[in-house]
């Protein structure tokens, strides 16, 4: 059939008009009121189970979060970072003698049962958990979107290989971002998260002794933090020893981790690239974030709380895929 000029702009229009209601729909499939018939009372179940826990363990708020963030990054936000086995991702390197909180999980996830049993998934529960840890710790809030279900198989090599690492180039940190959608400022923003919990000594000894190579430090980690660092961790020492990724206000969540890196002071490598630059493209603009947060908390807390948001929203199982997993460490069907 032949269109006039007129007609098939109207119709590339109604495209466009059409894919966009698409989209929208696909960016919303999760929702924040997707439990209010099925478990009413959920979100105040689970603050109060996360404010005991807090209550127990002070860094425990920190390990919640990073928990969401191993999550989402391995076949998206489905609670596949809790799943046992040894072909877990819990034995990937990013996760082994590092990841923490899964009793807490399990607790949260037991006391949600029992208020309505079989309706949540262990994937919205470390989505609910990450924001009231980060609320609890004097952090911004957000309203979590809700609606993901388990996922079947756990991803060690995707861990392995999405999960960004503390000696990772800028350009590195940034594609492993990509990867999941999201951008530079994310990578910025989310890695603000630093201003709370701890680090292994083997997460950052690679600056303290024969740095690149060389018998040297690095450059760009202030001395008395070094003297301090070379102290705690010594050469051949416990490589499980842990110290604050901010030092001057490890429990608060606030900009601090932002100003530690405009005096050397970011504990790993990934932190104090994003100020101290390499020689990735992006540096600069790295730097300028990170300068925007140290001027403005309320900035960082905006864009912190979004890209929270964005980081919950990667390819979340909706509808009938995935399950509602009885116990968040096992498959149902096993
Ligand atoms: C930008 C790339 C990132 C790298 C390279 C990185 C790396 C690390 C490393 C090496 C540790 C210490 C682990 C250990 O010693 O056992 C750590 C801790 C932590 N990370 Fe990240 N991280 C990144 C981004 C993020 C993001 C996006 C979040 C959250 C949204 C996050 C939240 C945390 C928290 C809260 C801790 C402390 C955990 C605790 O005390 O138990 N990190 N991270
Ligand atoms: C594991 O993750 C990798 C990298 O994202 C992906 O290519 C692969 O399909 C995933 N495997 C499973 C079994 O989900
Ligand atoms: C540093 O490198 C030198 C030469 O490669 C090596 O002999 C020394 O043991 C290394 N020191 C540390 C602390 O790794
Ligand atoms: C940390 O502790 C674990 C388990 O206790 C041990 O197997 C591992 O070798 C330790 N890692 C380092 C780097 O010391
Ligand atoms: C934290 O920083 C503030 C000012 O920015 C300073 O007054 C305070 O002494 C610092 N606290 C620690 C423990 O370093
Ligand atoms: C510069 O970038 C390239 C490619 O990203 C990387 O392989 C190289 O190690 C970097 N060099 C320095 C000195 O950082």
């Amino acid at each position: 059939m032949k269109m006039s000029r007129g007609t098939s702009v109207r119709s590339r229009s109604l495209l466009r008009v059409v894919l966009l209601i698409w989209f929208v729909g696909v960016k919303s499939q999760l929702t924040t009121d997707f439990y209010s018939t099925s478990c009413p009372g959920l979100l105040n179940i689970v603050r109060k189970e996360v404010q005991n826990a807090i209550k127990a363990e002070t860094r425990m708020a920190a390990s919640l979060l990073r928990l969401h963030f191993h999550d989402c990054f391995v076949n998206g936000c489905d609670g596949s970072v809790l799943l046992d086995g040894s072909d877990g991702e819990k034995f990937a390197f990013p996760n082994l003698n590092s990841a923490r909180g899964f009793e807490v999980v399990d607790a949260i996830k037991t006391a949600v049962e029992s208020l309505c049993s079989g309706a949540v998934s262990c994937a919205d529960i470390l989505a609910m958990t990450a924001r009231d840890s980060v609320l609890l710790s004097g952090g911004p809030t957000w309203k979590v979107l809700l609606g993901r279900r388990d996922g079947l198989v756990a991803n060690q090599t995707g861990a392995n290989t999405g999960l960004p690492g503390p000696v990772d180039s800028l350009d590195t940190i940034i594609s492993k971002f990509a990867a999941v959608g999201l951008n530079v400022a994310d990578v910025v923003a989310l890695s603000g998260s630093h201003t709370i919990g701890l680090a292994r000594c083997a997460t950052f000894s690679n600056r303290l002794f024969n740095f690149s190579g060389t018998t040297g430090t690095d450059p760009t980690l202030e001395t008395t933090m070094t003297l301090d660092l070379q102290t705690l961790c010594p050469v051949n020492g416990d490589g499980n020893k842990t110290t604050s990724l901010d030092r001057n206000s490890t429990d608060l969540f606030d900009n601090h981790y932002f100003k530690n890196l405009l005096v050397n002071k970011g504990l790993l490598s990934s932190d104090q690239v994003l100020y101290s630059g390499d020689n990735s493209t992006a540096s600069p603009t790295t730097k300028s974030l990170v300068q925007s947060y140290v001027s403005n908390s309320g900035l960082f807390f905006t864009d912190f709380a979004n890209s929270m948001i964005k980081m919950g929203n990667i390819s979340p199982l909706t509808g009938s895929k995935g399950e509602i997993r009885k116990n968040c460490r096992v498959v149902n069907s096993s």
